[in-house]
């Protein structure tokens, strides 16, 4: 069987893996422990049935929405997601060039192998900063300034990190890499040194401190309990982005489409709801804007698109999912993204 051209994600997947050195490949495709919550992120949406509706007038498709404020060609955008100068040379600015094509949003990554500044150059779509805090706050700020001379639109602080989770498939190969700089880093003593404890902890008064240290709105990504989304919401956060980061982190952690339901009812309109994690067709993003998510989030297969084919197979994997979703909507009675609503999945 031909994958080329590639007519889905998994194709991309497929496809990516003999261009990718091993050891990246490892790096991309693992997850924490024994990947349970890694392989969840995929079945939890699998176990979700699709409540279709007929003879809608469904003639004209119309996927547009916004983020935070800014319109969007899609409820779709790049996860934030490390090394794509170990996937493709023009690395996250390939990735920036492919989000403003589709007419989408891109998270960048702090630990990006190209500046916030140089990425938001290229960056025609919309651009949020993620955020790992250093314990050294002054460094921060400054980070957290230069996002925003740069035009970047919100920080997502990564919650869900206050260890590095351990990927062991990709601890038994990492050493055989050699692993392009952390752009934004260039000054500072290797990461190690940066979190010294190995991980990058932050507390809901660290929550509070950011609010004081920039005028970007905030998301906090990572959220599982509806309990840590109230607590969000109490602090007046602009976003939640529900997540387990992929399965990299805290294995056995719930698959984030089953998180989903109980946020959006504790956030109760409050903020807005993101979510990551497993997301591979166009009805599975029919399915999150169903149980309340504005938008999802896209990781690992932008990271096979810029494998097989930089920024135009970065773009083709957003373009896919997209075309996937408005078929979905066609074949669900739902022309609008508005019409999207809970009564749609069971
Ligand atoms: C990530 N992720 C991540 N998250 C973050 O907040 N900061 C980061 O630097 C990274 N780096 C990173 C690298 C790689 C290779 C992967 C695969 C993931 C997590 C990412 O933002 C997102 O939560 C998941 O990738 C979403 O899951 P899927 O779409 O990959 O299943």
């Amino acid at each position: 069987m031909s994958l080329s051209p590639p007519l889905n994600l998994a194709d991309y997947e497929a496809l990516a893996q003999p261009l990718m050195h091993p050891a990246v490949w490892d790096y991309v495709v693992a997850g924490a422990g024994d990947g349970i919550t890694l392989a969840e992120n995929r079945l939890a949406f699998d176990r979700i049935a699709i409540r279709p509706r007929m003879l809608v007038d469904v003639s004209r498709i119309d996927t547009t929405t916004s983020v935070l404020g800014a319109s969007v060609a899609a409820p779709i955008m790049i996860a934030s997601s490390g090394q794509h100068g170990a996937i493709c040379a023009e690395a996250e600015c390939a990735t920036a060039k492919a989000a403003g094509r589709a007419g989408l949003a891109m998270v960048a990554s702090s630990g990006s192998n190209r500046t916030i500044e140089d990425i938001a150059a290229v960056a025609t779509g919309p651009l949020w900063m993620q955020l790992y805090l250093f314990p050294d706050r002054p460094r921060t700020v400054a980070l957290l300034q230069r996002a925003e001379a740069a035009g970047c639109r919100a920080i997502a602080l990564t919650v869900d990190s206050p260890r590095w989770g351990r990927k062991e498939r990709s601890l038994r190969t990492e050493d055989q890499f050699n692993w392009p700089a952390q752009a934004n880093l260039a000054d500072l003593p290797p990461a190690t040194a940066v979190w010294p404890d190995g991980g990058a902890p932050a507390t809901w008064a660290d929550v509070d401190w950011l609010r004081g240290a920039t005028r970007l709105p905030i998301l906090l990504k990572g959220i599982l309990t509806a309990e840590d989304a109230a607590l969000a919401v109490e602090r007046g956060v602009e976003g939640v982005i529900v997540s387990n980061h992929g399965g990299r982190q805290l294995d056995g952690v719930l698959a984030s489409i089953d998180a989903l339901p109980e946020i959006v009812a504790a956030a109760d309109g409050r903020c807005e709801i993101y979510l990551d994690g497993g997301v591979r067709r166009g009805v599975d993003v029919l399915k999150a804007l169903a149980l309340g998510a504005r938008a999802v989030m896209i990781g690992r297969p932008v990271l096979w698109g810029l494998a097989v084919d930089g920024a135009a197979g970065a773009f083709d994997v957003l373009d896919i999912l997209r075309r996937e979703l408005t078929s979905a909507m066609a074949l669900s009675g739902r022309p609008t993204i508005a019409d999207i609503d809970r009564s749609l999945v069971r």
